[in-house]
Formats: structure tokens, sequence, C-alpha cells
């Protein structure tokens, strides 16, 4: 089978974790953009790939790198690609795209021209065309045109990798499922410690915590990806990854804790970690997060307070965030305590010296990931609690 070019994205700023990710499971990382990493492999590799990252939004699998100056090009050279072998006349076709070009004002204009391309060419070659329209959970052809330059791809995934398939019930302000991934991930927590998570809202970070302690594959839960949807599906393959990935799942050695003072977003983190097989690995409880019962040991503590842009007010969050700090101090000796949060003058009010700042993105919000140190006896003061 050929190798080709593939290009995963990400959301932005998750880049380093992804790259991580890739190099552990034996990909390449040739390039990398604020929002992807390029790497190589087969079309079958790509079933690996959505199967097992767990920060990934989307594997797009290069199928030509070709230069088009106006849309009458583009449509050419995508008349030339043979699109009979990759997708049925009886399927369903859709084109995405991002364009930077100045002959262009209107992507859709450029799916269109693309689009035309590939019906064409596939009720010429087959004597049918195939359906086509906005619907990402069929055959997707993705289209990066810059300049002249051009980069067509099958999107393998359609829908991002973050819809796993088990946040049914999402609560307000939740964090996309990758996201909550790649903020594990940058703790370095591997299941090794307790996870204890006060104000879980809808259990993202908790679900995922049990997915990474568990070595479970994060696409098992997921029925639909567009590789299934292109000719030569391998679909032994996709059963046998699937088979390995459920094989090589282990058991958890350590417990983990959320709580939320909301009864509703308890029950919906229940309900959505029952979704993902997790619940009973879980230990759930309505509290105020100063409440929040942490187990004797150590581990992490990971708080994702609101943070005043989508709810609650700056005041009120003051005293929050003061108040995490205080119970960091009172209740969490020897754990490493995270906040994540894109109020940085909210931070202040902790009153702890962040032993790191990690960045990230939430949607377009800037947004830092707060390691504090919490040592236990006579260390703590010296170093940690901000004079
Ligand atoms: C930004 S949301 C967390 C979202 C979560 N990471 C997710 O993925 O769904 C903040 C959560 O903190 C909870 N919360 C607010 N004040 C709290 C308090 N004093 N004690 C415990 N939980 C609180 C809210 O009910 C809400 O569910």
């Amino acid at each position: 089978m050929k190798k080709s070019r593939i290009l995963i994205t990400c959301a932005k700023g998750i880049t380093p974790f992804l790259k991580e990710e890739l190099l552990r499971l034996g990909f390449p990382a040739l390039s990398e953009t604020i929002a992807g990493v390029a790497t190589e492999g087969t079309l079958d590799d790509t079933l690996r790939l959505n199967l097992l990252l767990r920060t990934a939004h989307r594997v797009l699998f290069l199928i030509r790198d070709f230069i088009a100056r106006d849309a009458d090009e583009l449509y050419r050279a995508m008349s030339e690609i043979a699109w009979e072998e990759y997708i049925s006349e009886d399927g369903y076709v859709c084109v995405t795209s991002s364009v930077d070009n100045p002959g262009i004002r209107d992507t859709r204009f450029a799916n269109v021209k693309c689009k035309d391309a590939i019906v064409d060419r596939i009720r010429k070659k087959r004597g049918k065309r195939p359906d086509s329209g906005p619907d990402q959970d069929r055959a997707v052809v993705n289209l990066y045109w810059k300049g002249d330059q051009c980069s067509v791809y099958i999107d393998t995934s359609g829908e991002p990798l973050s819809r796993r398939g088990y946040r049914k019930i999402p609560m307000a302000a939740p964090m996309q499922e990758t996201l909550a991934a790649a903020v594990i991930l940058a703790t370095g927590w591997n299941g090794g410690g307790h996870f204890v998570n006060p104000m879980c809202g809808s259990g993202t970070l908790a679900i995922e915590a049990a997915f990474i302690a568990l070595n479970r594959a994060p696409g098992l839960q997921r029925i639909n990806y567009c590789f299934m949807h292109i000719k030569g599906f391998n679909e032994q393959l996709w059963n046998n990854l699937r088979a390995q990935a459920k094989k090589e799942a282990g058991k958890l050695h350590c417990r983990i804790v959320a709580t939320d003072i909301s009864r509703e977003a308890v029950d919906a983190a229940r309900r959505n970690a029952a979704t993902a097989g997790v619940e009973h690995l879980i230990e759930f409880a309505v509290c105020d997060y100063s409440e929040t019962s942490v187990p004797q040991g150590s581990g992490i503590i990971i708080l994702n307070p609101e943070y005043g842009d989508r709810m609650g007010r700056i005041n009120e969050l003051e005293s929050v965030y003061a108040g995490i700090g205080d119970f960091f101090k009172q209740k969490c000796r020897g754990y490493t305590g995270y906040i994540f949060t894109g109020n940085a003058d909210l931070a202040k009010k902790v009153g702890l010296r962040a032993k790191r700042r990690i960045p990230f993105f939430n949607g377009r919000i800037e947004c830092r990931l707060l390691a504090y140190e919490l040592y236990e006896g006579s260390r703590k003061s010296k170093e940690t609690i901000m004079p």
C-alpha cells in the first residue's frame, strides 16, 4: 500500500501533545503548525491513528499536491484524480476546504468546483455519480488552497475525533474531549497517583483520565468514521485493531474522584461516564469543591473553574479562586494542584506561586494550565506560598 503525507489537525496549541502521541505510536513528526502535525503512512495507518490518538481532531490523508491559479485550473486538476478508486458511484461525498486565494471570495465556490470535478469524473468512469452535500458522515474530501498551492486530502475522520460518542449531556461550558486529554497529558499523569477533579461539570476530565489510566483507546466508542466510506476500507484490519485495543486496556490502580456543587452536573457526568463504560471507576459526589474528599496519598487535583467569559461574574469568582488556594493548602498536601483557566487576573487570587504555566486555547480564549506543587510539611511554606 502506498505511503503518503498524513496531516493530523488538532485544536490550537495542542500540537506538542499530539506530536508526543504520534512519536509514541511510531509515526514520524515531519512538520508542525500551531494546529496540526504532518506525518506519513498508508491509508490503512489512518485507521490506527483515528482509533488511538487522544488529542487529534481529524486525520487527513494526502491524495495530491498541485498548482491552481484559479477555479478552472482547480477543476481541471481535480478531474485528473482517479476519484472512482476512492468513492463509490452509489456513495455520498462532501467537500470541505480552507482557501486563501485572491480570486476566491467564497470558499463555497471552491467546494462546488471540487465537488463538480469529483462527481463528473466518477460519472464519466462509472456511468453514475455519487450524491453530494454538507454532511460529514460519509466520504469527505478536504481542499487546502493557499495562493496557487493546493493539497487535496481524504478526511478519514469527518466529524472531529473530539466527538468520542460518550458525552450525551454536555452541561454548561464543557471542555472539549481532546482538550481535556491534552490537559491531562500535559500534567504527565498516567494513572500512577490519584486523580481528583472538583468542579467536574459534565465529567470530561474524569472520563478522559479513566481512559488514560486504563490505556483505553479513545476511539473505541465511536461507531462511524469517514474511512469506512472509502473504497477498499479494510474492515478486517479495523476489527483487529479494535480487538487489540480492547486487549491492551488494563486495570485502574488509583482512585478517580469527580465532584461538583450542581447535582444536575454530577448526574450528567455520571450518565456520560456510564456511556463511556467507566462509571464504576469514578467516585462521584455532589459538594462544594472545598468539601471534596481527597484520598490519602499523592496524585493530581485539577479544577476547571468558570472564568467569567461564558458563565459566572468576576467579583463572585474572585473569592472562588482565593478559596481554591486555601483548599490546596489545607487539604491537598502531597498532591500537585492544577487550575485550568482563561483569566490570568482571577488566577492571581489563588495566592500560590505556580511552578508551571502551560499555554492552551479553549476555542479562541487563551488559557493556562497552572501547576502548584503542594508539598507536605515545611517545603510547602518556603516554595509555594506567595509572600
Ligand atoms: C467550567 S465548568 C467545568 C466544565 C467541565 N470541565 C466539563 O468538561 O464539563 C465549572 C463547573 O464548576 C461548578 N462549580 C461552580 N462553583 C462551584 C463550587 N463552589 N463548588 C463546586 N463546583 C462548582 C459548576 O457547577 C460547573 O459545573
